[in-house]
């Protein structure tokens, strides 16, 4: 609790669903759980410098919602044999990564991708890896839910009622929907299942990071840390980070706020394949190539958050990199060459590649300086934090 106990004030909005008014309450400590003032209205209790997220207008925070979508968050009833969560593959130990070099769905069919964290994933302008087109929680889901290729939860046309009435039968469950959409005459349905685990996982946010905490005045970072830092933001050396890496998370595009966004989303390629020297990434992991299908975006990928990056091994969107060491290197080594086999080629030469990849340049010491400094970017405390874990 000291850590806590050392942060600056934190911002406290008050998101009243139905119009009433309320006391935001006293200064909390980081690590407190929201405190909702009331089971129809939400308050949102955020880090320093942020603002809240932006909620969409048919989907309100109350605090029932989120209560509700956290619980089905952690249920295995929503795959379609009784195996699989969300957490299954989003686990609250990992900072909501899996630990995985690629996800494994359901029914045992391997993901072409690895799953991201999803701590401040409120903030993503963008949601996955590679694609330009979900722009809130809830269109990202019906991938997880209802996708095929690869199955991730199973839920389908064939089963997708019988999914439901798991619910329906649950003892608590019917009541929650009920509170949680009010003046519905029935509330029980995919959408809102998609609704309230969409509040859920925008009460996800945290930044109380050593990182955060030094930024606050309230520690000093090592000396080693402290030339990453200084590294990372272009203060020193040529390390271009924070050309990708920006914002307040670090990475992952633009930074949606209700007080604006900021940046553009932005994909890159960092010539991890050249395949047949054409420039080529592996069939179904093209990165927005995938689904522009243009010629320039070919392996080109989100730069992610590096928010407690430490934590979310293997990296990179096929889990090819085991450590943070390695990641740096082919940074700075301006891409990867693989062969033999089938995807032999020197990403080096990727004629895709981001011109700003082959502007880094960093020596021993300065690669092992930033790895010391991504490590300032764990946040222990929302690891363990009682509201977002497990009900
Ligand atoms: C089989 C493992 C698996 C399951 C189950 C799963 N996910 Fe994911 N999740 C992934 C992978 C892999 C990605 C990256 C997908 C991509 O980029 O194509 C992802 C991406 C996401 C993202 C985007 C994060 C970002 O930073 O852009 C969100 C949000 C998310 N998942 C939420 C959920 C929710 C909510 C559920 C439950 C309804 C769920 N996931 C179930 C593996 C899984
Ligand atoms: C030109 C943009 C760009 C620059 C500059 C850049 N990165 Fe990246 N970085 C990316 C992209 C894009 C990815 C994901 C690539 C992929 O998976 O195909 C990535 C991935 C990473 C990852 C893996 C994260 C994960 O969750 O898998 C780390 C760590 C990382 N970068 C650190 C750095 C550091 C440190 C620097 C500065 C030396 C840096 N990056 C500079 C674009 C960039």
């Amino acid at each position: 609790m000291a850590r806590a106990a050392a942060l600056p004030c934190l911002a406290i909005w008050l998101a009243s669903a139905c119009g009433g008014g309320g006391d935001a309450g006293s200064d909390p400590g980081a690590t407190a759980p929201p405190a909702p003032v009331g089971p129809t209205q939400w308050v949102w209790v955020l880090p320093a410098g942020f603002a809240p997220p932006v909620v969409p207008a048919d989907n309100p925070m109350n605090a029932t919602k989120v209560q509700l979508g956290r619980q089905l968050f952690y249920d295995t009833r929503l795959s379609v044999n009784n195996t699989l969560a969300c957490a299954g593959c989003h686990a609250p130990s990992l900072a909501f990564a899996d630990g995985r070099t690629v996800a494994r769905g359901a029914t045992g069919q391997s993901h072409p991708r690895n799953a991201p964290g999803l701590i401040n994933v409120a903030y993503q302008a963008t949601l996955d890896w590679a694609n330009p087109a979900p722009r809130t929680l809830e269109q990202q889901m019906h991938t997880p839910l209802f996708g095929q290729s690869p199955i991730e939860l199973g839920v389908n046309d064939a089963n997708r009622d019988a999914i439901r009435q798991r619910l329906a039968d649950d003892a608590s469950y019917p009541a929650q929907f009920t509170s949680a959409f009010p003046n519905e005459a029935e509330p029980l349905q995919w959408d809102n299942v998609i609704k309230a685990i969409a509040a859920f996982q925008r009460t996800l946010i945290s930044a109380s990071s050593r990182y955060d905490q030094a930024r606050a005045g309230a520690i000093s970072l090592a000396d080693n840390e402290q030339r990453g830092q200084a590294l990372f933001f272009g203060t020193r050396g040529s390390a271009q980070c924070v050309q990708c890496h920006g914002g307040p998370n670090l990475g992952g595009g633009a930074f949606a706020s209700t007080s604006g966004t900021t940046g553009a989303p932005g994909f890159y390629n960092i010539g991890l394949f050249n395949i047949g020297g054409t420039g080529a990434y592996p069939a179904r992991n093209r990165g927005l190539f995938e689904t522009t299908g243009l010629p320039q975006d070919m392996g080109k990928f989100r730069a992610p958050s590096l928010r407690n990056v430490a934590l979310t091994a293997p990296y990179l969107h096929d889990g090819s990199a085991d450590t943070l060491e390695s990641v740096v290197a082919l940074h700075a080594a301006g891409g990867r060459v693989l062969g033999p086999g089938p995807y032999a080629g020197d990403g080096r030469s990727n004629p895709f590649k981001d011109p700003l990849i082959d502007q880094i340049r960093l020596s021993a010491q300065d690669q092992s300086d930033l790895v010391a400094f991504l490590r300032t970017l764990t946040d222990e405390a929302a690891l363990t934090r009682a509201d977002f874990s497990a009900p």
